[in-house]
């Protein structure tokens, strides 16, 4: 496996790679790597012929008073998994590589930018944005790896790749959880034993509405009021949005189809955490007196 920091060299690499014909997966990543990410990597294992991983905490995706200086960074260690994993290339620039002084381009998802997680996180989506097309630019993948637990940035980057045209084939696999639900995530690590626990509302509130929706309810407004009852219940708990919204629009929606996704994000203490499910809606049957 070769660990890579600089774009020079990564350009080398990849033109190897291109050479050879080799199909080429992305993982991206910002490292402090659980099962979730694992789970893509190996993915992109069994569907191309060579894996590149990158590990970078983005700066541009970090708000003034978020956590970028504290965000866990295991590099080694998610290095030892890596190349366990059979990842050819692992890539990890420093900040000023990829973001050399004058550096001034935006990516705007314009429509999707300002809805639910970017409400409460101004800005975190062009980071998010600039950083994956820049990924896509210079490792010309063919198939790019993104996990369903970040919904609304699935969303965007579907949304980018098919706007700009980047060429990339965009594959979104389902959410890893732990044994009692909770989504993995590298901020899971901030969590208390106490709050670990209320951080289990996220799960709960999501397998009552498809519940729910199972006996027929539709209306998000009251998929919405019982979810809101149970994470209420969990002390340590401050919901920031709770909402049914088209999978590509990302508008809420009022009566919820298949394929609509219930998001939601909530302050488990300090730790800001998110979940979704997507729907499955069947039809009631029709009953007849005969
Ligand atoms: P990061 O949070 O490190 O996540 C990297 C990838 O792993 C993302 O696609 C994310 O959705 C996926 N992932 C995280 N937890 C998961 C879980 N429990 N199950 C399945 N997949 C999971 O997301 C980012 O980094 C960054 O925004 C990035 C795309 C790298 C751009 O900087």
């Amino acid at each position: 496996m070769q660990v890579i920091t600089t774009i020079q060299a990564l350009k080398q690499y990849i033109r190897v790679l291109k050479e050879r014909r080799s199909t080429i997966g992305l993982v991206p990543t910002m490292g402090a790597l659980h099962e979730g990410h694992l789970s893509l990597v190996r993915q992109a294992k069994k569907e191309n012929d060579a894996v590149v991983v990158s590990i970078f905490v983005n700066p541009l995706q970090f708000g003034k008073n978020e956590d970028f200086a504290r965000y866990p960074r295991t590099f080694d260690n998610d290095c030892n998994i890596l190349s366990q994993e059979g990842v050819n290339i692992v890539f990890n620039p420093g900040a000023a590589e990829m973001y050399p002084d004058g550096f001034c381009t935006a990516v705007i998802p314009e429509s999707l930018e300002d809805k639910l997680c970017g409400k409460s996180r101004p800005g975190h989506f062009r980071g998010v944005a600039v950083v994956v097309l820049k990924l896509f630019n210079l490792i010309q993948p063919d198939v790019a790896y993104f996990g369903q637990k970040d919904f609304q940035q699935t969303a965007v980057i579907r949304r980018i790749v098919s706007d700009l045209n980047a060429g990339v084939t965009i594959k979104v696999l389902p959410t890893i959880r732990d044994q009692n639900g909770l989504a993995l995530s590298s901020r899971n690590a901030y969590l208390s034993e106490t709050e670990r626990n209320d951080a289990l509302c996220l799960y709960q509130a999501l397998i009552r509405v498809q519940s729910l929706v199972k006996t027929g309810i539709v209306n998000t407004e009251e998929m919405i009021r019982e979810m809101e009852k149970i994470i209420s219940q969990s002390k340590s708990a401050t919901i920031d949005y709770i909402s049914v919204v088209n999978p590509e629009t990302l508008e809420s929606v009022q009566k919820a189809q298949s394929g609509d996704v219930v998001v939601l994000a909530v302050r488990i203490g300090k730790t800001r955490l998110i979940d979704n499910v997507i729907l499955t809606i069947y039809e009631q049957p029709i009953l007849s007196d005969t």
